[in-house]
């Protein structure tokens, strides 16, 4: 093992910035004294070196470990602790980082809310149903039948955990994208909850294999669906009709062919994912004039790309089971069941009746997407290889996920009864 302790010494010694990625980080393996004891250093350090400037630029990651020095770092964690402070990387609460470096616990006791970020056809709608239906809770949710949604409560108080289309519903609109959410959830759950509160917010999506995605994308809007309840929320406004035309005249776009559905310019299908996930009051929002569109797309994928990555989870549909256990390892929840691979989302059905001019255009018109994806698959395996790492019980673990008593399961209900804009929005 290094000399960990000579590592958070140095860090403090030399320079704060380097205790954030990495002092964290280096701490977790000590033994526990030794660790209580780099707290220690860690906490006279800080009022040493005054606190002052430090709360300003206290990213997440230290903030975050303050939930074990709570006592002893009172002026850090007040620092705006579960709002969503106006800086781009705390604008989503906690990430994925923070919550493995620091053994970090998602505390559903406490003020912290799961938001989940749905984006259309990424499987969200399964996903969404496991999180109220199938997780292993001490208050499982509870799904009136007399009532649309499900409630999922806190165990001692009737606030909600989870911000999602099963609990809350769309307060944010249709599903909303990084930007409506990062600036609306918390003003709602006040509105809901009818105070004001401190909360921490774990920011949770699926990304899908864009391709697929967009294909069934097309499939649904063929179908009759539109969205057209989507807001487009950003920097204070929703998009004009002047920046988002309607792709079709009339009450949506029924029959369809791909090649026109490819052609319409305004189609948001296309390259979805990284627009949803970005930070659209980066790049002027839907105003295409504001700035050139290689620049455009140069930021929209690389704010897409660091949300993605800052956010506590996310799944991708080709690879349920590994998401599962991701989601599970990080959040240190269990669901009861095993997640469906299904097997229609592997194979995208009408590729092969794709014309190869047909399957360029899509690949074009989603190479954002195409990159982001990559992107998101490379973290995502080096997530699980690290979780993997630290499992002693991993092989059986794996073999078993979902394999739970169903001690703590949801009340029985009806699917059908639950508010499913299936047609408008599935
Ligand atoms: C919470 O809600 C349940 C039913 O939904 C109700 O019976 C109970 O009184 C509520 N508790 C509080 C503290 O409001
Ligand atoms: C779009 O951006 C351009 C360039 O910044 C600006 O001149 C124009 O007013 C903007 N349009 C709208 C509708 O805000
Ligand atoms: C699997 O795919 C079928 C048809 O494509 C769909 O009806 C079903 O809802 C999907 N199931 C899940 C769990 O995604
Ligand atoms: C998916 O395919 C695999 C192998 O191709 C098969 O074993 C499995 O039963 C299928 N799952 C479903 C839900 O059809």
């Amino acid at each position: 093992m290094k000399d960990l302790r000579s590592v958070s010494v140095q860090a403090i010694e030399t320079d704060i910035a380097l205790l954030l990625p990495h002092g964290v980080y280096e701490i977790k393996p000590m033994e526990h004294r030794s660790r209580l004891k780099s707290i220690a250093f860690f906490c006279i350090a800080l009022a040493v070196s005054g606190i002052v400037g430090f709360g300003y630029f206290c990213p997440d990651r230290v903030c975050a470990l303050s939930t074990r020095g709570y006592d002893a770092l009172p002026t850090v964690v007040n620092d705006g602790m579960g709002r969503p402070l106006r800086n781009i990387n705390s604008k989503i609460g906690l990430s994925y980082d923070d919550m493995i470096n620091d053994e970090f616990s998602f505390d559903m006791n406490s003020h912290d809310v799961i938001v989940f970020l749905h984006m259309q056809k990424t499987g969200g709608t399964s996903f969404g149903k496991h999180l109220v239906h199938d997780l292993d809770l001490k208050r499982p949710c509870i799904c009136p039948s007399d009532r649309k949604r499900c409630y999922c409560f806190r165990p001692h108080s009737n606030q909600s955990w989870l911000f999602s289309r099963y609990t809350t519903g769309w307060q944010c609109g249709l599903h909303a994208d990084w930007t409506e959410l990062t600036n609306c959830v918390d003003q709602k759950l006040d509105e809901m909850e009818g105070h004001v509160a401190k909360r921490r917010y774990f920011y949770i999506t699926l990304v899908r294999e864009p391709v697929a995605r967009y294909l069934s994308e097309f499939r649904h809007v063929q179908r009759g669906a539109t969205w057209k309840g989507s807001r487009h929320f950003c920097n204070g406004r929703p998009a004009s009709i002047q920046e988002v035309p309607p792709c079709f005249k009339g009450e949506d776009w029924e029959g369809v062919e791909l090649d026109e559905f490819m052609y319409c310019d305004s189609n948001l299908a296309a390259n979805r994912q990284t627009r949803m996930l970005a930070d659209l009051e980066l790049i002027g929002c839907y105003n295409k004039t504001y700035m050139p569109s290689v620049e455009r797309d140069h930021v929209m994928l690389a704010s897409a790309k660091r949300n993605l990555a800052s956010m506590a989870f996310f799944g991708l549909t080709e690879y349920q089971k590994i998401s599962q256990y991701v989601f599970e390892e990080t959040f240190n929840l269990r669901f009861a069941v095993p997640f469906e691979q299904n097997n229609s989302t592997l194979s995208s059905s009408t590729m092969p009746t794709l014309t190869p001019e047909q399957a360029a255009n899509i690949a074009r018109l989603n190479s954002l997407d195409i990159e982001l994806y990559s992107f998101a698959k490379k973290l995502m395996f080096e997530r699980f290889k690290r979780l993997k790492g630290r499992d002693k019980n991993f092989a059986e673990r794996f073999k078993r996920l979902g394999e739970l008593p169903l001690k703590n399961g949801a009340t029985e209900f009806d699917w059908d009864k639950l508010e499913d804009d299936a047609v408008q929005s599935a």
